[in-house]
């Protein structure tokens, strides 16, 4: 009851911060959708677009061309007038004037909080308006998927700018600590940590004061130094969540060090925006396609306040019948489940600030 059918108009709208893959992901449900009979609209600009009626065809020849390219070909923001009663009552009297029937909101917590907001809004024609979010962060904070869209690029990213500045690192026997995005998530830091074979990963989860995250690094270095085939450079990640700020860990850091390593030197790199740019990885395309192959026949189905998750076959009673890789998760679930992975109640990510502990006396070995 209520489902799309074809003819219907479905909106596609991306907030928050821009993710690699996104316009893969924007290409595959114009694709999809009008190979189903969808009129399928961009909505310029997230929420704030939406309140402002931008609304308007999707340009698919562009969008080809853009799905190799990161960012977001429709423009993303971050609105605060959505957050208001005003400015939601403002974005469904657009939807309606433009007979969208349904929307895909591509974003991360903030976005798919918004999503929720428009629970229960009415069509032009009074039937329910359908809506299906899509995770898409570089964070990769979001409850409910073991990926978001963004993610696998950011960690390329990262790796590959750890792995420049290990060169300068090592030929100058220098520490260098690496500042990575994340908001208050630490899966950017704590894997790239890994594969970037770092000497040490900082992240908030771990829930450690000032004191202990400089022994920490001191550690490492001293660590590092003492070993018989001398490595004589340190890398050290450091998640953006940390309250502590990088170039004040560096001075506690320097000031330790001045007595026993004096030699040593110190440097900050903070990677900024750069680690959510770039062109989307294989996977990232992939996932955003999937992703997005499945938001658009959800859509049609019917199904409302969802949001899609990646997971492996099998392994989830939300699996959908269009893609064994693809859940549909209630968007109230993911948001509670979201809400765990922050407040650090989550399993997961209790195991993740376990074993990058343990992972941390390995390295120091
Ligand atoms: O949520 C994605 C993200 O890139 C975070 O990692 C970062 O904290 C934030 O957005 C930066 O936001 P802005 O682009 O508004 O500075």
């Amino acid at each position: 009851m209520g489902a799309l059918t074809p003819g219907d108009r479905i909106g596609l709208l991306t907030s928050g911060g821009d993710a690699p893959g996104m316009n893969a992901g924007l290409l595959a449900a114009a694709k999809v959708g009008a190979a189903l009979g969808l009129e399928v609209l961009a909505v310029e600009e997230g929420y704030q677009g939406l309140i402002e009626g931008k609304i308007r065809p999707l340009d698919r020849r562009a969008l080809e061309d853009a799905a190799r390219r990161g960012g977001t070909l429709i423009g993303s923001a971050r609105s605060k007038r959505f957050m208001t009663a005003e400015g939601q009552a403002e974005a469904k009297e657009q939807l309606r004037a433009h007979r969208l029937r349904g929307l895909i909101v591509f974003g991360g917590n903030g976005s798919l909080t918004g999503a929720t907001m428009l629970k229960g809004a009415a069509c032009f024609d009074g039937a329910p308006l359908r809506v299906v979010g899509v995770p898409s962060s570089i964070d990769n904070d979001i409850g409910c998927t073991s990926m978001a869209i963004g993610v696998d690029t950011a960690m390329n990213t990262i790796v590959e700018a750890c792995d420049r500045i290990a060169d300068t690192a090592y030929s100058h026997h220098r520490t260098f600590i690496v500042e990575v995005m994340g908001r208050d998530c630490g899966y950017l830091a704590m894997t790239t940590g890994i594969a970037a074979s770092a000497d040490a990963v900082l992240f908030r989860e771990g829930k450690k004061g000032d004191e202990a995250l400089v022994s920490q690094v001191v550690r490492a270095i001293e660590a590092s130094y003492a070993r018989a085939d001398g490595r004589r450079y340190v890398l050290v990640i450091q998640s953006e969540g940390v309250q502590l700020e990088s170039s004040r860990l560096k001075a506690l850091v320097d000031a330790q060090l001045a007595e026993r390593l004096k030699h040593i030197e110190t440097r900050v790199t903070v990677l900024g925006h750069v680690v959510r740019g770039g062109a989307p990885s294989a996977f990232d395309r992939l996932l955003a396609s999937r992703f997005a192959n499945v938001a658009v026949r959800a859509l049609l189905h019917g199904e409302d306040q969802v949001m899609t998750g990646w997971m492996l076959p099998g392994q989830s009673k939300a699996a959908t019948s269009w893609d064994p890789y693809i859940a549909l998760w209630p968007l109230d679930e993911v948001l509670r489940e979201t809400a765990r992975l922050y407040s650090g109640e989550s399993e997961l990510v209790r195991w993740r600030v376990n074993a990058l502990t343990e992972a941390e006396h390995i390295l120091t070995r």
